[in-house]
């Protein structure tokens, strides 16, 4: 596909539902006790997924486009699916899962598409497994053998909400209390979600309690926009001339507001309104004007705020004066593709001056960029990215899978469209 491009980017856009929360929102409202209305709900390719797998584990849900109806089975009421879970490209459905799984009273298997089988699922099958879990393999296809799970303390190794989650689900059906210590704060949604609904559980800083837990209620879930879908049109803002987009109802949630301080610390000019709280989770609109960007040093606890939108932070650092350096982002190499590699090699071919390294990249800025064919590797973040990076570059792009940005954000390209100013 030839990136179409726009001339100036200015106006408003609403970005679909948080991909993490509207997972989790289907999710627990699949155990929960009672009916959940989720509106906003991301209706892509990852998140059908999981509403694929609970109705293969007889879980009444309706789908009207954004608005969902999970019908909850109970904590004890899924029952064995006649087949293999299949759970696509989504990784959050995949180990999410896994901790489910491995306390039902049934057995079952898990698999999903090419990059699933590639991403290491030991992370989670490990912890599980000390829990009591019975699991055969530690990559895709995975399976649990349903078994009573035992409460443990355990110290993460990895800083994932992913893990977490799992390990919480887990928890709840255990027979004693677990303790989980997180190595930094990742997402938490699952905490929220779940303590409003019912579940024992208590938050100290990185120090998670979870008790077992018998029921949950099913409550309706607004879900906001996704920062990391919020993320290209924010950089898209800022590194194009003459724009001003408004990105309305966006999640801004502190454990994934690391783009909004990166930019702030790049130079951007960037503003919050509106703020405001909605089924637990902070939302506000943002607005990024264009602004002239400078190099940072992104490292540390920042990094598990900001993970997804690395591609996005490596396009603006192209534009920006001086150098950016991205450091302990080892895990960009496990994500739906390595996102060190993808990032260098196609950053290189249009001119960019990148480097690899072990654990991110050193990009520095103010190249000139040219026209270059680019691959996504199936990844729709990549896809996404590149596309911004053409908006803001002279030359003609082309894209060699745009159907991949479906995975998170369907409307993604018509949205860019609009904007067009
Ligand atoms: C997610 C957690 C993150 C993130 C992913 C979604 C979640 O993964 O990259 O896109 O919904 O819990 P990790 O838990 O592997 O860091």
């Amino acid at each position: 596909m030839n990136i179409e491009k726009i001339t100036a980017a200015r106006g408003t856009v609403t970005v679909p539902g948080d991909k993490s929360i509207s997972h989790r929102a289907v999710m627990f409202g699949a155990i929960a006790d009672g009916v959940s209305k989720i509106t906003g709900f991301l209706n892509g390719a990852d998140c059908m997924s999981t509403i694929d797998c609970f109705r293969k584990m007889g879980v009444k849900i309706d789908v009207n486009d954004s608005s969902v109806t999970v019908h909850g089975a109970g904590m004890r009421g899924l029952s064995a699916p006649s087949g293999t879970l299949y759970t696509g490209n989504s990784g959050t459905t995949t180990r999410l899962l896994c901790g489910l799984l491995a306390a039902q009273s049934f057995d079952c298997s898990v698999n999903g598409d090419a990059s699933i089988a590639k991403r290491p699922m030991r992370r989670v099958c490990n912890p599980l497994r000390l829990m009591g879990a019975k699991i055969d393999g530690d990559y895709c296809p995975l399976t649990i053998h349903g078994t009573q799970l035992h409460g443990i303390e355990y110290h993460m190794e990895v800083a994932s909400a992913q893990v977490k989650t799992a390990l919480i689900l887990a928890a709840m059906y255990a027979d004693g209390e677990t303790i989980i210590y997180e190595t930094e704060k990742s997402r938490d949604h699952t905490e929220l979600m779940l303590k409003a609904m019912g579940a024992d559980i208590d938050v100290d800083a990185l120090k998670i309690t979870v008790r077992p837990t018998s029921r949950i209620t099913a409550q309706n879930v607004t879900v906001p926009g996704d920062i990391s879908s919020a993320a290209f049109f924010m950089a898209l803002g800022a590194v194009m001339k003459d724009s001003e987009i408004t990105i309305k109802n966006v999640g801004v949630n502190p454990t994934r507001t690391g783009i909004i301080d990166v930019m702030r610390s790049m130079g951007a000019d960037i503003t919050l309104s509106n703020e405001r709280v909605v089924t637990g989770e902070k939302a506000a609109d943002i607005t990024v004007r264009t602004s002239q960007l400078h190099g940072v040093t992104i490292g540390g606890d920042i990094i598990p705020r900001l993970i997804d939108e690395i591609p996005i932070i490596a396009v603006m650092a192209a534009f920006a004066d001086g150098t950016t350096v991205i450091r302990d982002a080892r895990e960009l190499k496990v994500k739906e593709t390595n996102r060190i590699r993808a990032v260098t090699d196609e950053f290189t071919k249009c001119g960019i001056d990148i480097t690899e390294t072990d654990d991110g990249m050193i990009i520095r800025g103010g190249s000139c960029i040219h026209s270059a064919d680019f691959k996504t590797y199936g990844d729709h973040r990549m896809a996404m990215s590149l596309c911004v990076l053409a908006q803001a570059a002279d030359g003609v792009f082309t894209l060699d899978d745009a159907e991949c940005v479906n995975v998170s954000y369907p409307g993604f390209f018509g949205d860019l469209r609009s904007l067009n100013g």
